[in-house]
């Protein structure tokens, strides 16, 4: 691997040994942990739940729920999402959590407004947490280098979902849960390295994760009492690798995908997932700040 690029893609440049299979995907019942910390009676939405690094934070978080709490899982894809809600009621048992699938797309105007209204159909005043996880995103066209994009039609659909659809439904969740005494509020964006640092043929996803990690410096800015932190999860063994490694327009950054899956470097979503969910215990992130999952 090109020494640069696995230095700016903050990769270890040991070999990592590969977990056996057994473990490389723990079991639903080995992800909950015997440790008492909580996050309280909560109210947890989560975007971007049906697959990859969103359903893997779903099990985690859900273990750190205080009974009778509600968890709301958000994603396009219907039958994944009840797969998982499914999962999770057979580890947690229907009494403890209230776990409600909305099928949206978060693109659409009309994704995000159905989203906020099914987080305002979980309102209560025994909710002490409101927790938002913006995790859903996509990568965009990766194929292609910055000059082509002469179409402003399609970069405002990749900023719809990336930008515009985190701030508003963020926008939207804290309205639905207006400052109260004894009303904790936390909002995580799921963020990059690529929100700092420029890679070629990834102008999309680099622009609107830098947008991104700004628009939440803005609102800890003007919210003192919400809690805001973009973590960047460290590069991840899901479908948006797979695409990385294949579409990327860039050669050297492709053939560092490449061999970054080849040599096992890649994060189990549950690695990195333990890290953001010990950030949400200890809470003692700066507000506003960017955590990244190396620097932990
Ligand atoms: N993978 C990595 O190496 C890596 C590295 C750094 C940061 N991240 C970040 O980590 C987060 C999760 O990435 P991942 O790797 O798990 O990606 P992924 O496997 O592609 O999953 C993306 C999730 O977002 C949802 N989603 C996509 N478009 C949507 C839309 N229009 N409306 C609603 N939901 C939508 C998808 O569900 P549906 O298709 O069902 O809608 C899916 O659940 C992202 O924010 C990503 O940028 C990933």
């Amino acid at each position: 691997m090109d020494p640069f690029l696995s230095e700016s893609l903050h990769i270890k440049r040991v070999p990592v040994t590969r977990l056996p299979e057994s473990q490389a995907c723990p079991r639903m019942e080995d992800l909950i942990s015997r440790e008492p910390r909580d996050l309280g009676r909560a109210v947890c939405i989560i975007t971007g739940a049906s697959k990859g690094y969103g359903r893997a934070l779903a099990f985690q978080l859900s273990c750190r729920l205080k009974p009778r709490s509600v968890l709301v899982l958000v994603a396009r894809t219907k039958a994944q999402l009840n797969e998982l809600k499914d999962d999770i009621v057979s580890v947690c048992g229907r009494s403890q959590l209230d776990v409600r699938c909305v099928q949206a797309d978060l693109e659409e105007a009309g994704g995000v407004e159905k989203t906020v209204q099914a987080v305002k159909e979980t309102s209560s005043t025994e909710t002490d947490h409101v927790l938002l996880i913006n995790n859903a995103a996509s990568l965009g066209d990766v194929s292609r280098f910055a000059v082509s994009f002469t179409d402003p039609a399609e970069v405002n659909r990749y900023l719809s979902l990336n930008v515009s659809g985190a701030l508003s439904l963020t926008a939207g969740v804290l309205q639905a849960f207006p400052h109260r005494l004894g009303l904790r509020r936390t909002v995580v964006n799921i963020s990059s390295l690529c929100a700092l640092k420029p890679f070629p043929s990834w102008v999309l996803y680099c622009t609107g994760k830098a947008a991104r990690d700004m628009m939440f410096r803005v609102l800890a800015e003007e919210e003192p009492d919400v809690r805001v932190l973009s973590y960047a999860p460290g590069p991840l063994d899901t479908d948006m690798q797979l695409q990385a490694r294949r579409f990327s327009g860039d050669l050297n950054l492709r053939r560092s995908f490449s061999s970054m899956f080849s040599e096992h470097q890649l994060l189990t979503c549950e690695e990195s997932g333990s890290k953001l969910v010990k950030l949400l215990l200890d809470n003692d992130f700066p507000s506003g700040a960017h955590l990244d999952f190396y620097e932990l």
